[in-house]
């Protein structure tokens, strides 16, 4: 992950020029953001929405002030950063911020080191393979997120115990920084972990904005998809076993698909100042929320 650092870093202070690191490496992380969630659009995997329409209109007023020679090294910035979360697990957006001191430390902003993450995600998770094979899905929120290490620990912890995180888990994260949102948002859409990522405040329960990441877009359109196969096939059963009704033939019954923690229909329209009712996640990843609750 670390062959990337450098490369990173050169690239954020050579765009500085005329801007603070801090105001270019904001500027950096929502047009990343946006343009990952619109990745799945543009592909043609999923159907260009309310939600499309509202960032892409977002994404040219951040990309404004660049010249065309700025957008290409900001491309590559984010190049890298796809390319550290392929090679391994870490907080590479983390350990970015905190090398070039662009945290807001009164703002409650410092990190936990990554290896602290591994030890306390290994902690609270336990062994989470017999919870997956029970659900199928497992649901953890994390409601001070920062830029995610606890969540990317956990991941990584799950892997280890020889589950897709990517297929087994869904986060509901949530940080009051902008640039919180925005670097968990990037990270973990890069890993492809489905989550929703929340700017708002955990403890007052307001939001500004909310967004699913891609495989977890990706995940609810072939749910619902399995979800149609099972009625199908439900019917043609009900057709079969009225017709010829046996006692000697029992046919097992057709496993339920997991459910999904979130109402997709939620994010096609402006976010909530408050959340609507929700379901809790099985797992809360809140360690550190006592830090700011008292
Ligand atoms: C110590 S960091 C921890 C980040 C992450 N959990 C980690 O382990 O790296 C705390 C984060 O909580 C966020 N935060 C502070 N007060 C919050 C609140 N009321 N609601 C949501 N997030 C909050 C800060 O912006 C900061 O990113």
């Amino acid at each position: 992950m670390h062959s990337q650092k450098q490369p990173f870093l050169s690239k954020l202070q050579g765009l500085s020029h005329s801007r603070s690191p801090h105001r270019t490496f904001s500027d950096w992380l929502e047009i990343a953001a946006i343009t990952l969630h619109q990745l799945p659009y543009q592909s043609g995997e999923l159907a260009k929405d309310a939600a499309f329409e509202r960032l892409e209109q977002r994404y040219m007023e951040a990309i404004e002030p660049y010249s065309k020679n700025d957008l290409t090294v900001l491309s590559e910035m984010l190049s890298l950063t796809l390319i550290a979360h392929h090679t391994g697990y870490g907080d590479f957006l983390g350990e970015m911020a905190g090398e070039a001191e662009l945290l807001n430390k009164q703002g409650g902003q410092f990190f936990t080191p990554y290896h602290l993450c591994r030890a306390m995600a290994k902690m609270t998770l336990g062994n989470i393979a017999a919870q997956v094979k029970e659900k199928g899905v497992i649901t953890l929120a994390e409601p001070a997120v920062g830029a995610g290490a606890l969540v990317i620990a956990s991941a990584e912890e799950v892997a280890s115990q020889g589950i897709d995180p990517c297929a087994h888990l869904q986060f509901d994260c949530t940080d009051i920084s902008r640039d919180a949102f925005n670097m968990a948002y990037i990270q973990l859409s890069a890993m492809g972990l489905q989550a929703v990522v929340r700017h708002g405040n955990t403890l007052s329960d307001e939001y500004w904005e909310h967004r699913p990441t891609p495989q977890l877009r990706l995940f609810h359109q072939w749910h619902e998809t399995q979800q149609r196969t099972q009625r199908l096939v439900q019917a043609v059963r009900s057709l079969f076993e009225e017709a010829a009704p046996s006692e000697d033939c029992e046919i097992a019954p057709v496993p339920e698909p997991s459910v999904t923690l979130f109402d997709m229909d939620e994010f096609a329209v402006e976010p909530l100042r408050k959340r609507r009712d929700h379901p809790q996640s099985d797992i809360v990843l809140d360690r550190q929320m006592t830090l700011f609750g008292s």
